[in-house]
């Protein structure tokens, strides 16, 4: 049935992350959205769609024309300089911007919608090691070898100028300042790719127990910990008075409400990923979490 003129007036927000895209497989469930259904829509992608410049950028120009807006914020995959000649990664995310800028897609503030309203604010950022104290998300694990300097690619696959090497999430989240010296007319969502809070990483019982998804841990020499985010994401989007907070990176899908905010994950995650039950077949499409007309739906 053909929408109602109602429905086709609605102003809605899909949210989507970790969308991976070097995966045929993913790049082509994406590429494969309707050209016409989300002309009046918003998407918002909160990083790690891929390390390659060119690729990125074909694959939000396609995008941009299906969606009547899209905003992005860079993951860590997306500073990976394994397919790319800059210096350093920093150099490669100003570049990113400027690329954004010239395809009309957003990483400023955003307000949308015309029934009701919204901001939706991206909010930059890296991850505090354990070396980083109290504004890292470490924990330790217990009874296994840590191997996550050998296994996790970041360390590998990106280099940073010396000036910022003892705290890259510290300028990272520096560059939120005019964000966050806004007055915002209407609700907030903001959007990290990083993890802003320890218990976010861990499921629930009560999440295992109403779940089909496969909980088990594949690499327990990996902490993901030491690597998922910062506590001074949190207070970013705690300033900000965010009704809802999107995040991706762990490629673990959750949505908690948490002292007022709706902390929400939706991360297509890697196919494998996917097969092996660990991240849901839904989130292999973008979700809509606001329209216009119902408000959240979250
Ligand atoms: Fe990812
Ligand atoms: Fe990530």
């Amino acid at each position: 049935m053909p929408p109602s003129y109602q429905e086709a007036a609605k102003q809605r927000l899909f949210v989507i992350s970790d969308i991976h895209i070097d995966y045929k497989e993913n790049r082509e469930i994406l590429l494969a959205l309707s050209d016409t259904d989300y002309i009046r829509d918003t998407l918002l992608i909160a990083g790690d769609a891929t390390d390659s410049a060119d690729i990125l950028r074909s694959f939000l120009a396609a995008m941009a024309n299906k969606f009547a807006k899209v905003l992005f914020v860079p993951g860590n995959h997306e500073l990976w300089l394994k397919r790319s000649d800059h210096t350093h990664s920093l150099d490669k995310f100003h570049e990113l911007i400027e690329m954004c800028v010239d395809l009309g897609v957003d990483t400023t503030p955003q307000s949308i919608g015309s029934q009701q309203r919204l901001w939706l604010v991206p909010l930059f950022s890296w991850y505090h090691t354990a070396e980083h104290g109290e504004r890292s998300l470490f924990l330790e694990k217990k009874g296994v070898e840590d191997k996550t300097h050998e296994m996790w690619g970041d360390f590998f696959a990106t280099k940073w100028p010396s000036t910022i090497e003892d705290d890259i999430c510290g300028h990272f989240l520096e560059m939120n300042q005019s964000a966050l010296g806004r007055d915002y007319d209407a609700p907030v969502v903001s959007f990290s790719h990083f993890l802003p809070r320890q218990e976010l990483m861990l499921s629930t019982e009560a999440e295992r127990a109403a779940s089909r998804l496969n909980f088990k841990d594949l690499h327990p020499e990996f902490n993901f910990s030491r690597v998922a985010g910062s506590t001074e994401i949190e207070s970013q989007l705690r300033s900000l008075g965010s009704r809802v907070h999107v995040y991706g990176h762990q490629h673990r899908n959750r949505q908690r409400q948490i002292e007022g905010v709706t902390y929400l994950s939706h991360c297509m995650g890697y196919p494998k990923e996917r097969k092996v039950g660990v991240v849901d077949e839904a989130c292999a499409h973008p979700l809509e979490i606001w329209n216009d007309q119902d408000g959240f739906l979250v």
